[in-house]
């Protein structure tokens, strides 16, 4: 009988290792996937061939209060562009 018992928690430890960790990729996939991702055109392609990194340095030339694309006021905090808002698929659309 005490083996059944070890048996029983080990089997709900595992279940709740399983759910866990589900939630957890669905949280953090979550918001990322429903940003609205970096559009690929003039203004945006030359940042694909550019590390993420490298590539930030210049979104606030135009995503700034003063350029000509502010973001909005509500716009959580921004350094890392690029985990947020993630490139498009080159081939695909
Ligand atoms: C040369 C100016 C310029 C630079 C630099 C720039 N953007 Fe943009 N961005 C725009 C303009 C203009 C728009 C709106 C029109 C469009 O979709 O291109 C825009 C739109 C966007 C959008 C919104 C797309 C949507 O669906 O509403 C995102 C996200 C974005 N940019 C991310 C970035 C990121 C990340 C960087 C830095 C890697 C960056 N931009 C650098 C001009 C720029
Ligand atoms: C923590 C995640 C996060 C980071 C980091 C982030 N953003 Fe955003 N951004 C969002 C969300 C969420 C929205 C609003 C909803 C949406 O666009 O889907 C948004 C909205 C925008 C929009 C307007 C899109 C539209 O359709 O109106 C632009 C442009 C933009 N962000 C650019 C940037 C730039 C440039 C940076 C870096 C300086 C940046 N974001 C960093 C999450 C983020």
């Amino acid at each position: 009988m005490p083996n059944m018992q070890k048996k029983k928690i080990l089997i709900y430890n595992i279940l709740f290792v399983i759910i866990g960790g589900g939630l957890l990729l669905f949280l953090l996939r979550a918001p990322a996937e429903s940003t609205a991702r970096m559009p690929y055109d003039d203004n945006h392609a030359r940042f694909y061939d550019m590390g993420k990194k490298e590539a930030e340095k210049f979104c606030e030339s135009c995503h700034s209060p003063e350029g000509e694309m502010a973001l909005p006021a509500e716009h959580p905090p921004k350094y890392r562009c690029l985990f947020c808002h993630k490139k498009v698929e080159k081939n695909g659309s």
